[in-house]
């Protein structure tokens, strides 16, 4: 089952559109009424994601409990949570989004020269999905596998503009680091030992990418989203949310919660393979992105996967009999197909692991 290697569609860049100055979006980018950031549909911030301070892990043993026993209870009820002081240099953040927006604002013929298709989605791109007449959403984005790392040797990185290289590798090393930190707490908070989760993620060689966003102005964002409802198909998202613009809305219960995003801080989410892994005791939680006509929004979201071919499944101690294995086994290289043909679809693709799961 693979990818076809074209769009199905002649490609668009939504950058191109919005520097049009058109008034109207085109009705590809029109969302059916239900879909739309209506006010009262996401509009109103009355709480918000949980905000956690990561120093607390080395600090002594009762606040490194406090603190595991915090990542456990936000990986349960939302899904979401803030990390601030969490060890990556305050530089090396500014210096990765500064990177990337002189990517996005270099010419577009420039950009064209990394363009990217469905096989592997490495390069520059205006879509996910490929399904013929499908809405689209208001958002660029370059997408970048840089773990394991002989994905990347073998590849030379031929879709990273040399401009980034060097940024993006100190980046993408704090980050795995961070995320390796992230899954220790989510082990012990499980009640596993310390290494299980990462063990279950296939050891060192777990997957990482790199999914640059680039949300620019619409003149009518109450009819579009810049990126369509979806639960994240890997194991933890790491975002580093634009440092002036909100936009990313997160599901709770029938709400979307706007999150504002602390200085300096990221933002955590588990996605659909811990949810898997856990038996759904943490929940990789349905979000979405608003645009808005006033100003562009650039968002860095890092991705880390297990490894593309071992199974995953919930950890035999989280399987009771109170709570029968919810899922069914599948690789990730599998998992993903699905996202990468039909596009961002809400939590269906893991309520379909489920339907299907064994009994
Ligand atoms: C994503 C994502 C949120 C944002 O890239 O999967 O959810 O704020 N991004 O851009
Ligand atoms: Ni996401």
């Amino acid at each position: 089952m693979d990818c076809p290697k074209g769009w199905p569609e002649q490609v668009v860049r939504v950058q191109a559109l919005s520097d049009s100055g058109l008034m109207t979006i085109p009705d590809l980018y029109v969302k059916p009424p239900a879909e739309r950031p209506s006010v009262g549909n996401g509009g109103d911030v009355t709480s918000d994601i949980p905000v956690i301070e990561l120093g607390g892990l080395a600090e002594g043993a009762a606040e490194c409990r406090a603190t595991i026993r915090a990542v456990g209870d936000a990986c349960s009820e939302w899904g979401f949570f803030q990390v601030v002081n969490h060890g990556v240099s305050p530089d090396l953040v500014a210096r990765v989004r500064e990177v990337w927006r002189a990517f996005f604002h270099l010419p577009m013929e420039e950009k064209q020269a990394y363009a990217n298709d469905p096989k592997t989605y490495e390069g520059y791109g205006s879509r996910v999905g490929v399904e013929k007449g499908a809405i689209l959403d208001w958002g660029d984005y370059f997408f970048l596998h840089l773990l394991p790392e002989s994905i990347k040797n073998q590849n030379k990185w031929p879709a990273l503009p040399s401009s980034c290289r060097e940024t993006v590798q100190e980046y993408a090393d704090e980050l795995a680091k961070l995320c390796g930190t992230l899954m220790k707490a989510l082990s012990i908070s499980l009640g596993l030992d310390v290494e299980q989760l990462q063990t279950a993620f296939g050891g060192d060689a777990v997957g990482a990418c790199l999914r640059v966003n680039y949300y620019p102005r619409c003149p009518q964002p109450e009819l579009t989203l810049g990126l369509s409802a979806h639960s994240d198909p890997g194991g933890l998202t790491i975002l580093l949310a634009d440092d002036c613009v909100n936009g990313l809305q997160v599901r709770r219960g029938d709400d979307w919660v706007t999150v504002q995003p602390i200085p300096g801080a990221f933002i955590v989410n588990v996605g659909d393979q811990i949810q898997v892994l856990s038996n759904a005791v943490y929940r990789s939680v349905e979000h979405r992105v608003v645009v808005n006509a006033a100003q562009e929004r650039l968002s860095l979201a890092f991705f880390y996967n297990p490894r593309s071919d071992v199974a995953i499944a919930p950890v035999s101690k989280l399987v009771t009999p109170e709570r029968p294995q919810l899922y069914r086994p599948m690789t990730f290289d599998e998992y993903r197909l699905y996202i990468r043909k039909k596009g961002p679809k809400g939590k269906s693709q893991v309520e379909s692991l489920k339907a299907q799961s064994v009994n």
